[in-house]
């Protein structure tokens, strides 16, 4: 998969069913750069409804955000990857900071999601970030490379090149707090350069790192406009059509 500029909406756990139907069934009429995709990663619920709408269309598609590490069995109320695959579901969120925070999923959890997703080809949208304590003493760059050694480096080189990597720092998730143009910069570039160290230029240049925190219309621009941030992964934001609208047009 090329490098690509990515607007994903993380709509987390909201909108009911009809309102959610209304938010996908807007963004997907409405005129959108045909260079940019637009992915909705909306709650189980909808999954049908939102695929229905988007699967004949080529820059707007769906995801999941969250499946179950077994492929089947005595899960009640879980959601296996098979059932994703067998609604080609073709992008899946995995170990977002709120999953690693409140289901404790550990990094070699998401590994092994990472590695069912992929065997059936959907696409990973991998979550990194540290938390405010990490950050003030600077070692936020260290943090996030743990997080990719341990969750996303055993992949193989033609593995690797199927997976989106979205930066999210946590002390700006839903704080209305962005991480500056700078600060996402310095992250993306030495994210980069770790996939660089490990897989070489050519397949690091190829992958698209988004960035995630308080993304909103106001700010997109300047986020996007750094070099290496390939795009955004907005939660609140991303609830609004026209709001989330400004934020797909502001590459
Ligand atoms: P907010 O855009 O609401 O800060 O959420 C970011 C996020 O967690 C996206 O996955």
């Amino acid at each position: 998969m090329a490098r690509q500029k990515i607007a994903a909406g993380n709509w987390k756990m909201n909108t009911s069913h009809s309102d959610g139907y209304f938010l996908a069934e807007a963004l997907t009429k409405a005129k959108r750069p045909s260079d940019v995709q637009t992915i909705m990663a909306v709650p189980y619920t909808h999954l049908g409804a939102v695929q229905a709408l988007t699967f004949d269309k080529k820059n707007i598609s769906v995801a999941a955000q969250n499946f179950h590490h077994e492929e089947k069995g005595a899960y009640t109320g879980e959601i296996s990857i098979n059932m994703l695959s067998s609604m080609h579901i073709p992008y899946a969120i995995i170990g977002h900071s709120e999953r690693r925070e409140y289901q404790k999923e550990s990094n070699s959890l998401l590994a092994t999601k990472l590695n069912l997703a992929l065997s059936k080809n959907i696409t990973p949208i991998f979550c990194c970030g540290e938390k405010l304590p990490i950050r003030k003493s600077k070692r936020h760059v260290s943090f996030v490379k743990k997080q990719l050694q341990q969750g996303l480096f055993h992949l193989s080189k033609s593995e690797i090149k199927n997976v989106i990597i979205a930066y999210e720092p946590v002390w700006a998730i839903g704080t209305g707090e962005t991480a500056s143009p700078a600060q996402a910069q310095e992250m993306h570039a030495a994210i980069r350069k770790m996939l660089a160290d490990k897989y070489g230029q050519a397949i690091a240049d190829d992958i698209s790192i988004l960035y995630g925190g308080s993304v909103k219309p106001a700010n997109a621009k300047s986020l996007f406009g750094q070099p290496d941030v390939d795009g955004g992964l907005v939660g609140g934001a991303s609830l609004d059509a026209p709001g989330f609208l400004e934020v797909i047009n502001s590459f």
